[in-house]
């Protein structure tokens, strides 16, 4: 095995990846359940490029000689129902495309 520490920074990339992945598709169950399609389907297909990100961190690990450790989340699946709950989720979780984004702020109010 070459790069043991890259491997397990990948490993734990892959575990914060699949928590988001989890969790958005969560959040496309619900919003879907409560006809919320347009914000459902948006997660869905958020949770699908988080998948694509596990893909990426696994072929690397498998290069180095390492195994991918699939099936392991960083934290449980938030029970969250709000949908601003939702969108504050995913701008705070550190593998969302969303991270570092703000609701409300003052630059997307008109003065
Ligand atoms: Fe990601």
């Amino acid at each position: 095995m070459r790069n043991p520490k890259s491997i397990e920074l990948l490993n734990q990339a892959i575990k914060e990846e699949e928590t988001a992945l989890h969790q958005y598709m969560y959040f496309h169950f619900v919003l879907s359940d409560m006809g919320y399609d347009l914000l459902a389907n948006l997660f869905k297909r958020i949770a699908i490029e988080e998948m694509r990100h596990v893909e990426v961190f696994a072929e690397r690990i498998l290069f180095l000689g390492g195994e991918p450790k699939l099936g392991e989340l960083s934290k449980p699946v938030e029970k969250i129902h709000d949908p601003k709950d939702m969108l504050e989720w995913a701008v705070n979780h550190p593998a969302s495309p969303m991270r570092g984004l703000t609701l409300g702020s003052s630059h997307s109010k008109r003065e």
